[in-house]
C-alpha cells in the first residue's frame, strides 16, 4: 500500500469511529487522562500539520493559528498548549470546524505527497503520524468509555462494538527453556524508537500461561477478601486502595448481589467465562501473588509470545519502562514521543480489542503508570 492510500484509510477510520456519536458526546472530559473525541480528531490532524506541512510544504496555508495551542499534546519543543485537564472545556472550535480542519489538512497532504519527493526523514515522520493516529483511535475508545462510564445513564456507543464478550481458552502452561533470546525490533518494517536497540537477554526456565485471566477467576480473589489482604499488595498499592477507596476492578458495579460491568454497549451482567479487563498493575500483581505466581517480564513475554494467541488485551508485565541498551532519543520534537516517559511506568505488551488491525507487533512496548486501569488490559501469569 502506498503512503497516500495508507494515510487515507487511517484518516477515514478515525471519522468512521465517531459516526455513532451525538454532538454532545464530542466534548466532555471526565478525567485528565480521558481526552474528548473532538480533541483527539484535532490533535491527530495537528500532528501532520505541525510536523509535515508547516516545515516541509512551502505553499501550505495554516488553517487556524490558534490550533497549534489547542491541539498540541505534550511537545515542549513546539510550544505552549492547553493544559491536558482542560481539553474538555473547549466547546469551541465547533465539531464542524475541527472536521473542516481535517479536510483542509487532508487536501494539503494529498497535494504534498503528489508533488514532492519525500526524503527518508520526512517519510519516517509521516509514517509516525499514521501510527500516531492509530494510537489515538485506540485512545478514542478507551477515553470515550471512561467519559461515558461516569454518566449515570450508562450510555452505549454502539451495540455492535461490545468488546468484553470474549471467552478465554482452556488453561495450559507453556514451557520456555533457559537460554539467550533476541529482544527488540530488527529489520526494515516500522517500529517506534523505544523498540530499537535490539539486544540479547538471558532467561531462566519458566512457564507462561497460554490464556488470559477471566472475570470468574478474579471474582475468586474478591470472594477470598483479596483487596483486604495486605500480604499480596505493594505498599504503594495499599495507599492507592485506601486513598481512592478501591475494592473491585474499574467498571465493575455490584447491584442486588450481582456483579455488572460497564461496557461500550452499556451496563451488562458480568460473565465469569469472559476475559478480565481494566485492571491496574497494582491489582494484576496482587492477583498474581494471591495465585502463587507472578507476571511475566517483558523479555519473557517477547520470548514466549509466538506460543500463544496475543492481541486480545494489553498485558501488564513486571518490567519497568526503561530504555534498551543503545537506545537513542531522536532529535527535535519527535524525541519527546517516547523517551521522556521512561520513568515510573510499567510496560504492557500485546495489543487489544480496540487496537487497529496490524498496528501492534511482538516488540511493541506500551506503558502506563501502575495505577492506570482505563486501557483494555489483562493478566497473563508466569510460574
Ligand atoms: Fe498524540
Amino acid at each position: 500500500m502506498n503512503l497516500l492510500t495508507k494515510y487515507k484509510s487511517v484518516r477515514l477510520a478515525s471519522e468512521q469511529m465517531v459516526e455513532p456519536l451525538h454532538i454532545e458526546d464530542y466534548v466532555p472530559q471526565a478525567a485528565t487522562f480521558a481526552s474528548p473525541p473532538k480533541w483527539n480528531l484535532g490533535h491527530t490532524t495537528w500532528f501532520f500539520e505541525e510536523f509535515i506541512l508547516k516545515p516541509h510544504s512551502q505553499d501550505y496555508k495554516v488553517f487556524d493559528e490558534s490550533y497549534s495551542f489547542l491541539f498540541n499534546s505534550y511537545y515542549n519543543t513546539v510550544g505552549e498548549r492547553v493544559t491536558r485537564a482542560n481539553r474538555g472545556s473547549l466547546s469551541r472550535p465547533l465539531v464542524s470546524e475541527v472536521m473542516g480542519y481535517r479536510k483542509h489538512v487532508d487536501k494539503a497532504i494529498q497535494q504534498f505527497l503528489q508533488n514532492s519527493t519525500l526524503t527518508k526523514d520526512i517519510e519516517d515522520i509521516f509514517i509516525v503520524g499514521i501510527n500516531h493516529e492509530q494510537q489515538h483511535q485506540e485512545l478514542f475508545f478507551t477515553d470515550l468509555k471512561y467519559n461515558f462510564s461516569v454518566n449515570p445513564t450508562f450510555p452505549a456507543y454502539n451495540n455492535k462494538a461490545f468488546c468484553e464478550d470474549e471467552e478465554s481458552e482452556t488453561m495450559a502452561w507453556l514451557a520456555i527453556e533457559k537460554g539467550i533470546y533476541d529482544i527488540g525490533h530488527q529489520g526494515d518494517g516500522f517500529c517506534y524508537d523505544n523498540e530499537l536497540g535490539a539486544h540479547q537477554v538471558l532467561l531462566q526456565d519458566f512457564e507462561i500461561s497460554n490464556k488470559l485471566i477471566t472475570n470468574g477467576e478474579y471474582l475468586e480473589f474478591l470472594k477470598d477478601g483479596g483487596y483486604n489482604k495486605f500480604e499480596f499488595w505493594h505498599d504503594e498499592a495499599l495507599f492507592w486502595l485506601k486513598d481512592k477507596n478501591i475494592s473491585h476492578p474499574m467498571y465493575w458495579l455490584q447491584k442486588d448481589g450481582k456483579w455488572f460491568q460497564y461496557t461500550l454497549a452499556g451496563l451488562r451482567l458480568l460473565q465469569d467465562k469472559h476475559i478480565l479487563t481494566h485492571l491496574s498493575y497494582y491489582e494484576a500483581a496482587a492477583f498474581a501473588q494471591w495465585k502463587g505466581h507472578r507476571l511475566p517480564t517483558e523479555f519473557e513475554w517477547e520470548a514466549a509470545c509466538h506460543k500463544f494467541d496475543w492481541g486480545k488485551r494489553w498485558e501488564w508485565t513486571e518490567s519497568a519502562y526503561s530504555p534498551y541498551p543503545n537506545y537513542k532519543k531522536p532529535n527535535g520534537a519527535i524525541g519527546e514521543y517516547n523517551g521522556k516517559f521512561m520513568v515510573n511506568q510499567k510496560v504492557l505488551r500485546g495489543g487489544s480489542v480496540v487496537t487497529p488491525q496490524g498496528h501492534s507487533r511482538k516488540t511493541y512496548r506500551n506503558f502506563f503508570h501502575p495505577h492506570i486501569a482505563y486501557q483494555f488490559n489483562g493478566i497473563r501469569l508466569v510460574k
